[in-house]
């Protein structure tokens, strides 16, 4: 283990957790399909997981978006890099990220994705740091609430690094100073 780093969720907490979240999805969907929305990157490792721990049948998409801006400003404007191919118009979509901050990025996906006509639109997260939410976000599915404090592993990342790491670690915070309003994939 990286020994600046400080851990916060270990795999089993982070399983155990993510279970009980693919359990409620499931009895919620149950005889629809779904469209799992995985928001690169750093939800690679979430979405992967909860999708195969879903009881019901889904299809998994990927965007690519990253937030940009003065973190303070309720304006919800994403990069999108890339964005989802398959058609969900009169499908049940979920947004999965691995955490919210500002709320900016499932914010502006839910509007991006709610003029294409799906069915219903929902998000889940493994995290929420809620005290630091600008936009106007409710979040359906939530694992754990933190502090405002930054974290990484289970594919986040600080700088590109640690998105590998299988538990979930407090970087210190005189490590990310001058990274400005944390932007992210
Ligand atoms: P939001 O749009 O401000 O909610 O930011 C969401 C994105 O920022 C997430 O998808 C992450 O990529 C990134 N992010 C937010 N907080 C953290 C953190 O503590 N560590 C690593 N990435 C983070
Ligand atoms: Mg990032």
């Amino acid at each position: 283990m990286d020994e600046e780093l400080e851990p916060l969720f270990d795999e089993d907490a982070i399983r155990n957790k993510m279970q009980e979240l693919a359990d409620r999805i499931s009895r919620d969907y149950a005889g629809s399909d779904l469209v799992i929305v995985c928001v690169l990157k750093a939800a690679a490792f979430f979405a992967a997981d909860l999708a195969r721990s879903l009881a019901v049948p889904s299809r998994i998409a990927f965007v690519c978006a990253s937030s940009y801006g003065a973190s303070t400003s309720a304006v919800t404007e994403v990069e999108i890099r890339k964005d989802i191919e398959i058609d969900i118009s009169g499908k049940h979509v979920l947004l999965v990220d691995t955490i919210a901050d500002s709320g900016r990025t499932l914010a502006a996906l839910t509007a991006r994705y709610a003029q294409r006509g799906p069915a219903s639109i929902r998000s889940a997260v493994l995290l929420d740091k809620r005290s630091r939410r600008t936009a106007d976000l409710r979040l359906n599915y939530v694992g754990f609430e933190i502090p405002d404090l930054f974290v990484v592993g289970y594919g986040m990342d600080f700088a590109e690094k640690y998105r590998n790491l299988p538990y979930i670690a407090v970087l210190p915070s005189s490590d990310t100073e001058g990274e400005g309003n944390r932007p992210g994939t």
